[in-house]
């Protein structure tokens, strides 16, 4: 009797040992497997129409034409063409070079897709400013979108500090 006593305690205690292993090991599961986005994995397209607190209206990549038409809002300057290279060297360098001059001078560009020369004349006419913040802010073709990382503001900048080095 004794023993019946004593191998039904085993018997519990081991039932008991696998139901808090398994509550363990599925805890510490739980811990791995939930959806988690790191900074910088993915690009969330802005939803059509949605107007960042104190920003301007984006237009999705499919309203391109409408984008075109828009007037650069800021002007020229010293200031301007500043802001515009510090942010380019930021997030633009490393596809299209430090001179903007494409091709594989970013060192990403050689594992991606070369890009076009920016500096090209014939490119920067046929290009009005807002194609090119437009492309900056929601994308183009292969191109990632900046609308998260960058005000519609600094996008503008972008584009004046681009137009400084087309030659002539
Ligand atoms: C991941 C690489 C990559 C990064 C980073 C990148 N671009 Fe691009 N860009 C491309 C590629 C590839 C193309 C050409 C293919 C396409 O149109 O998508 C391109 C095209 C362009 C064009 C030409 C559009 C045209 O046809 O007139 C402009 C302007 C441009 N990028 C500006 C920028 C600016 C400004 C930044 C920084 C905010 C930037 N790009 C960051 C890859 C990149």
């Amino acid at each position: 009797m004794k023993y019946v006593f004593i191998l039904v305690l085993l018997i519990l205690a081991a039932a008991g040992g696998l139901m808090g292993f398994a509550v363990a090991t599925r805890f510490v599961d739980n811990m791995t497997q939930t959806a988690r986005v790191m900074p910088g994995e993915r690009v969330f397209p802005m939803p059509p129409g949605v107007v960042p607190r104190g920003g301007e209206l984006v237009l999705p990549k499919e309203q391109r034409e409408a984008a075109t038409k828009r007037p650069n809002p800021i002007k020229v300057s010293e200031a301007s063409l500043a802001v515009g290279r510090e942010h380019y060297e930021t997030f633009c360098t490393p596809c299209h070079g430090p001179e903007a001059k494409g091709g594989v001078t970013g060192p990403v560009a050689t594992k991606f897709i070369p890009t076009p020369d920016l500096t090209n004349a014939e490119l920067q006419r046929q290009r009005t400013d807002g194609y090119w913040h437009s492309y900056i802010m929601v994308g183009g073709a292969v191109m990632p979108a900046y609308g998260e990382a960058l005000s519609s503001q600094e996008a503008w900048h972008i584009v004046n500090y681009l137009r400084s080095l087309a030659q002539r």
